[in-house]
């Protein structure tokens, strides 16, 4: 029987002029700015595992490590990118646990890229905005540490992530919590040149289901300034890759799922398959790499597993690769590098090839 559910972008692009139209007359626009660090969380003796895996294939290094009363954190940065923060809960409870406990994922239970945390230039006047829309705010409310004004929504029904907004009091990048302790944490950034060649976090792609690829496009519209730019369809591998973007921001946020729900194991394509076997959830990190032959070539000498070789090539304006997944994050890496005036994520040839890498998951 075939589903009776189709993805049509005439849908979404009717519901994406809504959501721009709606934003403006709310006075969201300029509220929500480029993301400023992804939260990760892991098990707790994985901790450390997680980042010095992270150290040793990308660029980024330990900007600070600290405790407080519920979690330990690892903050990894590099100049120019968002920051990943690395974090441990001390306590059980987990608002995220629901959307981890799946047949591949279930082992570790904590295991989620779990918050997307943008920048505002007025969080409170943001706040006020979204309860007007009844936006359902962590009960927490607005967090005051010494560096910052923070508030986090409930994880979204449709990706199992949550989305944080940050507004800095001065420089960026202090994150310790009111009351925390700095942590002992000894770990070398490999001095290697081919992890120099690595830079800013470029995108991540969350896989959803099917049937709920546009409440999640407009779900993250309606909370952010981000809009929904286009959509590569691959049918055969009942698949679309769809981007959100914001201008000037360096970071863009993409959404892939079926083209059609799942029907089958046989029928219904390496998206759809991995959100049965690990929940929706972000599939993958991608960072810019320059000499990314070269780059992928010592990654793998080193010991890094790759699911697809490198697809792509200059003439086509753009190359990628995925690693395999990490054992400590469950996160795949993507390194992508461009070409030319070649501003996309993608050619679809290159989707094709990696979407169909991903089956191996
Ligand atoms: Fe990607």
């Amino acid at each position: 029987m075939a589903p009776s559910f189709h993805n049509d972008d005439k849908v979404l692009m009717r519901g994406v002029e809504e959501m721009l139209a709606s934003r403006r007359k709310l006075g969201l626009e300029g509220l929500a700015g480029d993301l400023s660090a992804a939260t990760i969380c892991v098990e707790q003796d994985r901790l450390q595992p997680a980042a010095e895996e992270l150290l040793a294939s990308t660029g980024f290094d330990v900007r600070s490590a600290f405790e407080d009363d519920r979690a330990f954190c690892i903050v990894l940065g590099l100049d120019g990118s968002a920051d990943l923060i690395l974090y441990a809960r001390k306590e059980q409870d987990n608002p995220f646990r629901a959307f981890n406990t799946r047949p591949k994922s279930g082992h570790l239970p904590n295991t989620r890229l779990e918050t997307f945390i943008f920048e505002t230039p007025d969080l409170a006047r943001y706040v006020h905005i979204q309860q007007l829309r009844g936006t359902q705010f962590h009960e927490a409310g607005v967090v005051e540490t010494p560096g910052y004004f923070y508030i986090q929504t409930q994880p979204s029904r449709y990706t199992g992530a949550a989305l944080g907004f940050i507004q800095w009091k001065g420089q960026k990048g202090a994150y310790e919590t009111r009351g925390a302790k700095a942590l002992d944490v000894r770990i070398e950034k490999p001095d290697a040149a081919h992890l120099r060649n690595i830079g800013a976090l470029d995108h991540t792609a969350t896989r959803v289901r099917a049937q709920d690829r546009d409440k999640a496009i407009l779900e993250f519209m309606s909370l952010t300034n981000y809009d929904f730019q286009f959509a590569i369809y691959v049918n055969s591998l009942n698949s679309i890759t769809s981007v959100a973007r914001l201008a000037g921001a360096g970071y863009a946020q993409v959404f892939t799922s079926g083209v059609e729900p799942f029907t089958t194991v046989e029928a219904s394509g390496p998206t759809e398959r991995f959100i049965l076997n690990y929940g929706t959830r972000v599939h993958h990190m991608a960072f810019v790499a320059e000499d990314i032959d070269e780059t992928v070539a010592k990654l793998k000498a080193d010991g890094m597993g790759f699911l697809s070789d490198l697809v792509g090539s200059p003439e086509e304006g753009l190359q990628q690769a995925f690693s395999d997944a990490s054992p400590h994050t469950l996160l795949v890496n993507e390194y992508i590098r461009r070409y030319g005036d070649f501003d996309g994520f993608f050619t679809k040839s290159n989707v094709t090839a990696l979407t169909r890498a991903t089956d191996k998951q």
